[in-house]
């Protein structure tokens, strides 16, 4: 407040009674990924002068839940989350709506028929991610005969796990690439390493590792090496994301293709948001553009790899 002006009893944090006020909650900390999308949207709040209300949900449907129940009661202007799993939201949104607070998806969508619990969903586009990795997939082993392919599965029920999935099996119907293992890793690194421990222990036969992000790859990477095989080499790997770590691997010839979902949503959610506050009309969809790495295209572009 000014020296001549009277702080309000219910002014934001940052002094500015005229600041937005966002409920953010996000999914947890459990990829690189997720890393870098938390950093982009605290600096990106800071930047645009909105007052950041921040949860983490540490991978929990049921404490998304409280976080926006808590951020209805104190009367934030605008609601923003990454949903950890599509379904079972409709309730905790319609109070939102009643309390005329208004939601932002983020990253994830959700499952819902009514289209009115949320102004908009700004995010990637899961189903072309996968496909890009089958399509990938398909032209790499053309004349190979049979692959077979094990796939790490990222949190079961949630949107990126259900549409990578979706869109690599579209991508590979017709060809001789099969899945003759799935299971989830939770998009962790440590799931990924113990998930493919096990399938090592069960087939003898993996071509191709699958998995939904940098993350669960890199671990599948450790479990490969521990049991004398060369990532890369006697196991091709395949990978969404493109974080620092996975570029890196990928650059050093231990996985074979990524492809990129990009997380620095920050700054597009601000401007969203400014605009939902202020009752401007926004698009109901925002895709993020995105693009994927062969090998000597990651060696290329990372030294200036920002996250
Ligand atoms: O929702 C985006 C996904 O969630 C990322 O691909 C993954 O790394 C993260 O945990």
């Amino acid at each position: 407040c000014g020296a001549l002006a009277a702080c309000g009893s219910g002014g934001s944090a940052s002094g500015d009674d005229d600041a937005i006020t966002m409920g953010f909650s996000q999914v947890g900390a459990e990829s690189g990924w997720r890393t870098a999308n938390t950093k982009s949207i605290r600096e990106a709040a800071k930047a645009a002068g909105i007052e950041l209300k921040f949860s983490d949900a540490q991978q929990k449907q049921e404490n998304q839940i409280k976080a926006i129940r808590s951020f209805i009661q104190q009367r934030v202007d605008v609601i923003a989350f990454s949903p950890v799993v599509e379904t079972g939201w409709d309730n905790v949104l319609l109070e939102a709506k009643r309390a005329n607070i208004p939601v932002i998806l983020t990253d994830r969508a959700i499952d819902s028929d009514d289209e009115s619990l949320y102004e908009t969903f700004l995010g990637s586009d899961f189903v072309e991610e996968g496909r890009k990795a089958g399509e990938w997939l398909v032209e790499d082993s053309k004349g190979e005969g049979t692959v077979n392919v094990v796939e790490l599965q990222g949190t079961t029920g949630s949107a990126p796990a259900l549409d990578r999935q979706e869109g690599f099996q579209e991508a590979i119907s017709g060809s001789d690439i099969k899945i003759i293992a799935s299971q989830t890793g939770d998009f962790t690194r440590s799931g990924g390493k113990q998930v493919m421990e096990a399938f090592l222990k069960s087939h003898s036969d993996i071509d191709v590792v699958y998995a939904h992000n940098d993350d669960m790859g890199l671990g599948a990477i450790e479990a490969i090496e521990a049991a004398g095989k060369k990532p890369g080499e006697d196991i091709k790997i395949i990978t969404v994301d493109a974080v620092k770590d996975g570029m890196q691997a990928l650059a050093d010839g231990k996985i074979n293709f990524i492809v990129e979902c990009n997380p620095l949503l920050g700054d597009q959610l601000m401007d969203l948001v400014q605009k939902v506050v202020a009752g401007e009309q926004v698009p109901k969809r925002v895709v993020v553009e995105e693009t994927t790495f062969t090998q000597e295209e990651a060696k290329k572009v990372l030294p200036e790899r920002q996250y």
